[in-house]
């Protein structure tokens, strides 16, 4: 199971086109409610679902408006039943203005209506990180965390100072270390991974992801104006979830 935002919509998209590709004749059910989305490879007993959770943390509706709450992860009753856990937040706590889903956030029992959404970010990602620690069982369910993933908006950040967005791009960037540095976000996902005691794996895509400039739909995705933030299937998220597998792979033998 994908749990995240869009940006793991990508990746399960990616891997049922993958697994389709390699067991073509294998029926194939699909199912969905508000928060999930189910494909069934029937002869395979095998469902590869996506949670949409943009927070991971959760948002409700109360009397004062819709509270974005840091210190909880009610979702987590469902993700505890799953074998393998792939988690994804980070694009959605930057919004502000009609895209920001949320009036207030909570902490404890207090009530702000704004707050630093680095630290916000800190505080809702050790909230699942506590709930890893505390609801997941290791014997059963493997978790992975995907690593921040990158967008191209600013063409200083590949020495193309002039170009605004992905548009242009057709080629990745060659080497292996990208001009505009790393992704500060990348800084919590490390300090906070590493207060879990359980296992969990990071799947370190960034700086990878960093040097496709080219891989975004860019204008041609039909209906969002310029998207340099997703990426194209195929292409990234194959790259994701053929790595993906081969880690597993390794979980499994060892
Ligand atoms: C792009 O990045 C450069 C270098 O960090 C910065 O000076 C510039 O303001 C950025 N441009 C935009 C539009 O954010």
């Amino acid at each position: 199971m994908y749990v995240g935002d869009s940006l793991s919509l990508n990746n399960w998209q990616s891997l049922v086109c993958l697994l389709h590709a390699a067991a073509p004749q294998s029926n194939i059910t699909t199912k969905s409610d508000n928060s999930t989305s189910t494909v069934q490879f029937q002869e395979y007993g095998v469902s590869v679902m996506l949670f949409h959770s943009n927070y991971l943390v959760d948002i409700e509706a109360e009397q004062v408006g819709r509270v974005l709450k840091l210190d909880s992860v009610k979702n987590g009753a469902v993700w505890k039943d799953m074998d393998i856990l792939i988690f994804n937040t980070w694009l959605w706590w930057g919004r502000r203005g009609p895209k920001q889903p949320w009036d207030f956030i909570q902490e404890g029992d207090k009530i702000y209506k704004d707050m630093n959404r680095i630290e916000a970010f800190r505080k809702g990602l050790t909230a699942w990180a506590k709930w890893v620690d505390s609801d997941v069982d290791p014997e059963k369910t493997k978790v992975f965390f995907q690593g921040i993933s990158p967008s191209h908006y600013n063409g200083s950040d590949w020495n193309e100072p002039g170009e605004k967005n992905c548009l242009r791009q057709t080629e990745p960037l060659m080497g292996s270390t990208y001009p505009g540095g790393s992704v500060f976000a990348t800084q919590v996902v490390n300090e906070v991974l590493s207060t879990i005691s359980k296992p969990v794996h990071l799947l370190d895509f960034t700086t990878l992801s960093q040097l496709r400039k080219d891989a975004h739909p860019s204008m041609y995705n039909g209906f969002r104006g310029m998207d340099c933030t997703h990426w194209c299937l195929p292409g990234l998220p194959d790259t994701w979830n053929q790595i993906l597998s081969y880690i597993l792979m390794q979980c499994i033998e060892t």
